[in-house]
């Protein structure tokens, strides 16, 4: 085949012209990586709960067009100047949020949140000359956090990190942002302990890899909250050992929670993305030591409250964005778990679907029937 190196290349990608409008399957134009950047042939995007998030913009971003998707993997097309760090062929996983092991963040073992790099879904430009390297018919479309729901897409060199080769792209895509996010909340953000008592709100692959990770390190109780029963049969083979439905009590979670481990859970889980749930996840900790620990993205811009008294008595609340992981240097590690089957993936993905069939993909998420449905670029 001849080399698109240094060319536009026109190829399919999902385009979202309006919030939570349907996408629209385009021709679009992709332009060749500036300085810095590599272009990557997106094969495998998986649907994460946050593109939904975005694609109804919640949070009222409002840049439309635009092109969703950001867990995903692929191989490199085209390196631009400057880009010593990977050549044509590389498969690699693009990155939601980056490193550049330079700033302040990278420099510390504490943060994992790059000062250039980092997620920001507000910015649908590249990063050296503020424009998008996607149009359709002359017009432009905005990036968000990766834009892979596209056969082509353009990222910063910091936003990309090389696979082993031999890694299976149809399961490695799930680790660059769901999968990874929850094992990595538990083993490097709580360090769950063995015996340790956990609950986990919000049973989608977020609070399902939380399970996985947590059933690993040997905990006790595994408690699993969720609105939609549906999901409890399947989060009893991650490792959850019992499971709730606030719905189905007249009283706050958080008791029925206390009721299973008396004066609650050494660490909770909130991977739901609700500032309400964030309260119920907070107020089911043990005093003196209860951690909690937010993985969700809350869409809209609602506080939790709690009362001062509830951290008085020696509860933690953190969050984190995928886990702490510090993406380059640390995701690899998890590709050689995965790949010395430390921990599954195949168990997350219930579907799969060709680009065309993606508005399908995003149905079985919101109504709640799906895991992960890896897209076939
Ligand atoms: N209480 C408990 N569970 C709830 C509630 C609630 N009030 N509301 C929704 N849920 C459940 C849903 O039924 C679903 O099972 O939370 C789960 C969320 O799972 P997914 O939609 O599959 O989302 P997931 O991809 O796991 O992401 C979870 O982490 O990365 C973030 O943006 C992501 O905020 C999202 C969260
Ligand atoms: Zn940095």
């Amino acid at each position: 085949m001849a080399s698109t190196k240094g060319q536009t290349i026109l190829c399919k990608g999902a385009v979202c012209w309006g919030p939570g409008e349907p996408l629209v399957i385009e021709e679009v134009e992709v332009d060749p990586p500036q300085f810095g950047e590599v272009r990557i042939q997106i094969l495998f995007s998986s649907l994460c709960r946050s593109d939904v998030t975005f694609w109804q913009d919640k949070p009222k971003i409002g840049l439309f067009p635009r092109i969703f998707g950001h867990e995903a993997s692929g191989i490199i097309e085209s390196v631009g100047e400057g880009v010593t760090e990977f050549v044509e062929g590389d498969h690699v996983l693009p990155l939601f949020t980056g490193e550049c092991m330079k700033c302040i963040h990278c420099k510390s073992t504490k943060s994992n949140l790059c000062e250039k790099y980092r997620i920001s879904s507000a910015r649908g430009v590249m990063l050296s000359d503020k424009k998008t390297r996607f149009r359709v018919n002359g017009k432009p479309v905005y990036h968000y956090s990766g834009s892979t729901f596209c056969q082509y897409t353009v990222l910063e060199q910091e936003n990309v990190v090389k696979l082993d080769p031999s890694a299976p792209l149809d399961k490695v895509c799930l680790l660059s942002c769901g999968v990874a996010a929850g094992l990595s909340s538990v083993w490097k953000v709580a360090n769950v302990q063995k015996g340790s008592t956990v609950a986990i709100f919000g049973l989608g692959t977020v609070g399902l890899a939380v399970a996985a990770g947590a059933k690993k390190v040997g905990a006790g109780k595994i408690i699993g909250v969720d609105i939609n029963p549906k999901k409890f049969e399947r989060a009893l083979q991650f490792g959850v050992t019992d499971c709730v439905n606030p719905l189905e009590t007249n009283r706050p979670v958080q008791e029925v929670v206390k009721d299973m481990i008396s004066g609650g859970v050494d660490y909770s889980f909130e991977c739901v993305g609700n500032a309400q749930v964030v309260e119920s996840a907070l107020l089911s900790c043990h005093d003196g030591w209860g951690m909690t620990i937010i993985c969700g993205v809350a869409g809209e811009k609602t506080p939790f409250t709690a009362h001062p008294a509830v951290l008085l008595l020696g509860r933690t609340i953190t969050g984190t964005i995928f886990g702490g992981l510090k993406p380059k240097s640390e995701l690899p590690k998890f590709v050689e778990m995965y790949m010395n089957k430390e921990f599954a993936l195949e168990d997350f993905i219930t579907h799969e679907l060709p680009l065309s069939e993606i508005n399908d993909a995003f149905k079985l998420l919101i109504d709640g029937e799906c895991l992960r449905c890896v897209i076939h670029l």
